[in-house]
């Protein structure tokens, strides 16, 4: 079974859906750690409480971006992942920090990707009058929000819905998507090559894992 590590910047209900998804013995991956750049990130007591290793490496406590990220590389070592789940990781990486593990990190983003990269999808999907919204997960790579699409899920937008609604009605679908997801890479159903997420029925014949 594949070794996972999750970087997180705060609630961490994603991370908590990970770990619950893979306490199941039929799942092909586990938790072995979360990493979180803010200290006061909640995630960390939930991670702790499951009894996976939980640590902050603080990017305040560093002078450079880069002191900070060889940190959490340094970190995230340690724990020998085999592949980087990002789930509400606010920090930019940089181009060596992602090509490092390019198509072994995956992230998840609150939009129908490639609508509304970047911040405030909900308000975004709301001011454009979307009727579906929804979630991403996807390889990273150098150009955030960007990665090649592994999978997605859609929700439909009510009328009277709110920024906040919105986001809480997605957040469910989020916590279903993403273990749903990362049981895709890690059993190798879906793989990122030359820049593209190709699932196994694309190399059939290929693949000893399904
Ligand atoms: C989630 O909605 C996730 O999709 C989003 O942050 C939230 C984290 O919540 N990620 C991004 O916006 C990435 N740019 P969580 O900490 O409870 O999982």
């Amino acid at each position: 079974t594949k070794r996972v590590a999750v970087l997180i910047s705060g609630r961490g209900s994603n991370m908590s859906a990970l770990i619950a998804a893979a306490m199941d013995p039929s799942y092909p991956g586990r938790i072995v750690g979360v990493l979180s750049n803010r200290p006061d990130a909640k995630g960390l007591e939930t991670a702790e409480r499951y009894d996976i290793p939980a640590v902050a490496v603080d990017h305040k406590a560093y002078a450079s971006r880069e002191a900070h990220e060889a940190a959490v590389l340094e970190a995230l070592e340690r724990l020998n992942p085999d592949i980087i789940c990002l789930a509400g990781y606010m920090r930019l990486l940089s181009p060596e920090f992602v090509r490092r593990f390019e198509g072994r990190m995956i992230n998840i983003h609150p939009s129908l990707l490639p609508l509304f990269p970047g911040l405030d999808t909900h308000a975004r999907a709301l001011a454009a009058g979307m009727k579906l919204h929804g979630c991403t997960v996807h390889f990273v790579t150098e150009r955030m929000d960007e990665g090649p699409i592994i999978a997605q899920a859609a929700i439909a937008v009510e009328a009277d819905d709110t920024p906040d609604r919105l986001a809480e009605r997605l957040l469910r679908a989020e916590h279903r998507l993403y273990p749903h997801a990362l049981r895709l890479v890690l059993n190798g159903s879906v793989r990122m090559v030359n820049g593209r997420a190709v699932t196994a029925s694309q190399t059939a014949g290929s693949n000893e894992d399904d």
